[in-house]
């Protein structure tokens, strides 16, 4: 048989790089319950703990009573509700940006924006550690993709030297997923003025959790130019779901006419956007903030003297890297024996050789939670 599934899955499996599902039956939070017991969970990218939150659930179940429950056309076939033009109105004005366009979800505005916006002469300039979302929609634009080092503006300076491309496109995801670590946005930004490009920034993992208010990494920065493109989903931070994509006027009229992920698709429930809209006033506390530079402030001091090394990250993103794949898995097993889930990232999602733990935090963990994982990591470290 040509395919050889069940041969190319035994390699899969062989090499430690099977990935497997468990099933949730609580809400997301710092507590969940799975396959009937209950864990302390450092597993979710809901960073300021609104997934569960009483106000979201209550301002998604309002809007339901009104708008129903599924938006039964695409935006431009009568589905553009005027809870979805709310929120793109409310994060343009938070974010400082002239229009805003929703998406259902963060994969498709990096596809749509992508396809949209380059085609085969032009090129694309992209982080070697940019979310698979950029890579795909790089791929199926057609442009000439060139991936430049890590967080490395020099290196794109190089790269943009030499392209005859008449249009160019740098894409670079705002706080990495699955390192935590942030892009060099200023210098990346002056590099892009000198070689007339645009810069798009994936801030997924940056917005709620950066700036003032959590407006971002571009605020966390300081940065404001009609040379930027910007994204946050509403999946992680904002404990809801879809994504935003903020720019010029005409680009986003351009996206509107032209982004195939925008046009051919059923628009995303309204109760959805009213709960988003609930999240951005939520995320306005820079209490939530706080708390978690704390924790993040305490993980640091607690882990250290470990065999396994917390990579260097600011953010609630903290990956303790493992190195070997198979360890990685074994370390996550042996956590979740303890009551603890934390994810083995393996490769291809990380290089060959840098699995890790990512443990990421929430406003909604407590010190004592971060207290339970420092001691049993510790525990581990100590029967090797
Ligand atoms: C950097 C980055 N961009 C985009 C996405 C996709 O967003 P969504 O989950 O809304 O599709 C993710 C993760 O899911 C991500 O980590």
């Amino acid at each position: 048989m040509a395919w050889e599934l069940e041969s190319r899955l035994a390699q899969i499996s062989r090499a430690g790089l099977q990935r497997r599902r468990r099933t949730l039956s609580s809400a997301q939070g710092p507590r969940i319950r799975v396959d009937g017991r209950e864990y302390l969970s450092f597993c979710s990218n809901d960073y300021l703990g609104l997934a569960a939150h009483p106000a979201l659930t209550e301002a998604a179940c309002q809007a339901a009573r009104v708008a129903g429950v599924g938006a039964g056309a695409s935006h431009l076939v009568l589905g553009h509700h005027e809870l979805h033009e709310q929120l793109e109105q409310r994060f343009a004005a938070l974010t400082n940006f002239p229009r805003a366009l929703l998406f259902s979800t963060g994969y498709m505005a990096n596809l749509g924006v992508i396809t949209a916006l380059l085609s085969r002469h032009d090129a694309i300039f992209a982080d070697r550690l940019n979310h698979a979302s950029l890579n795909d929609a790089a791929l199926l634009s057609r442009a000439d993709l060139q991936r430049f080092r890590h967080a490395d503006a020099a290196h794109l300076d190089e790269l943009l030297g030499r392209s005859s491309a008449q249009r160019k496109l740098v894409v670079t995801d705002g706080v990495f997923s699955m390192d935590g670590d942030m892009a060099p946005l200023t210098d990346m930004l002056a590099v892009c003025e000198r070689h007339d490009a645009l810069l798009f920034v994936d801030d997924a993992h940056g917005f709620g959790v950066l700036g003032e208010g959590g407006r971002g990494i571009l605020q966390h920065f300081g940065l404001k130019s009609d040379r930027l493109i910007y994204l946050a989903t509403l999946g992680k931070a904002m404990g809801s779901f879809g994504a935003l994509v903020a720019g010029s006027e005409s680009l986003i009229e351009y996206l509107l006419q032209k982004a195939h992920t925008y046009i051919y698709t059923t628009a995303l429930p309204p109760m959805l956007a009213q709960a988003s809209l609930t999240a951005f006033e939520l995320m306005a506390d820079d209490r939530l903030r706080q708390h978690l530079q704390q924790l993040i402030r305490q993980l640091r001091n607690d882990l250290e003297g470990l065999p396994w090394q917390l990579m260097s990250s600011v953010t609630p993103i903290q990956p303790l890297l493992v190195g070997d794949a198979v360890a990685a898995v074994e370390l996550a097993d042996a956590l979740r024996e303890s009551g603890i889930m934390v994810p083995a990232i393996r490769p291809p999602t990380v290089p060959t050789g840098s699995a890790r733990l990512r443990i990421s935090l929430s406003a909604a963990h407590t010190a004592d939670d971060v207290a339970a994982l420092a001691q049993a990591l510790a525990h581990l470290a100590r029967g090797r």
